[in-house]
């Protein structure tokens, strides 16, 4: 049995005052949802303030993005030990961060390790572009990144890794994957995760789906046995999160 998880990336919206109004409006509705892990995602500058408003619930929260280096001289950077004194979560990974920011699969490998050794918990995420799709090549594409991101893992922080497939072209865009579309590659992502670590760990594994999901596609996602949750973009910045939050885990609760 795997706990749902309910993922609200807020990516570059939010400071710390709309921040602080909107975790408020969430907050006691989100706390309400059992039987999922919801958490939220601020930017950086908006994570201590989130962090009191979250306080006392067992609502999670995480960053979007962490250094690869443990700390010292590198301006602009924020180390896993100091997201870890207020969250538990991390994503690594971002198409945004890869596609924006140039992280290869050997920067995010690099970095799911750093939040792995501060006992983050990273949600590493993959996911084709809408050229590779068109060209037959989503397959190739998902398995370079799960072996170049999740290879070589310390065998005994394995089991924390959570996986989200995000196809950029289904980011933003209002065209979310169909149902098969996401189960086909998450299967492959499960499958590619047994190679590497074995059956039990792929069958533990958490691997989430990200793109275009609302309140009104999540139940569809969700429907599916192989479906252990969402990434949530732009619904995650409107009361509509807390909708998903719900659906997610009573589709769950049910199957
Ligand atoms: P949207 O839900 O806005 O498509 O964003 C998905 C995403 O990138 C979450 O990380």
């Amino acid at each position: 049995m795997r706990t749902p998880i309910a993922a609200g990336n807020w990516k570059m919206n939010f400071g710390p005052r709309q921040a602080q109004q909107f975790a408020g409006i969430v907050r006691d509705p989100l706390n309400a949802v059992t039987g999922a892990e919801v958490v939220l995602f601020p930017p950086f500058i908006a994570i201590p303030t989130v962090y009191n408003v979250l306080y006392g619930t067992h609502i999670g929260l995480g960053a979007q993005n962490l250094s690869d280096q443990l700390g010292g001289a590198y301006t602009g950077e924020v180390a896993a030990s100091m997201i870890a004194e207020l969250c538990r979560w991390v994503i690594v990974g971002h198409s945004e961060r890869r596609h924006y920011y140039g992280e290869t699969d050997a920067t995010v490998n690099t970095k799911t390790r750093v939040a792995l050794d501060a006992d983050l918990t990273p949600i590493v995420c993959v996911g084709e572009h809408l050229a590779d799709r068109e060209a037959n090549l989503t397959e190739r594409v998902i398995t370079t990144q799960v072996r170049g991101s999740l290879g070589g893992l310390p065998a005994e922080q394995i089991g924390r890794v959570v996986v989200a497939y995000e196809p950029v072209w289904a980011i933003g865009t209002g065209r979310a994957a169909t149902r098969q579309d996401a189960e086909d590659v998450i299967a492959l992502i499960r499958a590619l995760v047994s190679e590497l670590y074995g059956q039990p760990v792929a069958d533990a594994l958490r691997i989430l789906y990200g793109g275009s999901v609302t309140a009104a596609n999540v139940g569809e996602f969700m429907a599916s046995p192989q479906i252990d949750g969402a990434l949530v973009g732009g619904a995650s910045l409107k009361p509509e999160f807390v909708d998903i939050a719900q659906i997610i885990a009573s589709a769950k609760a049910s199957s």
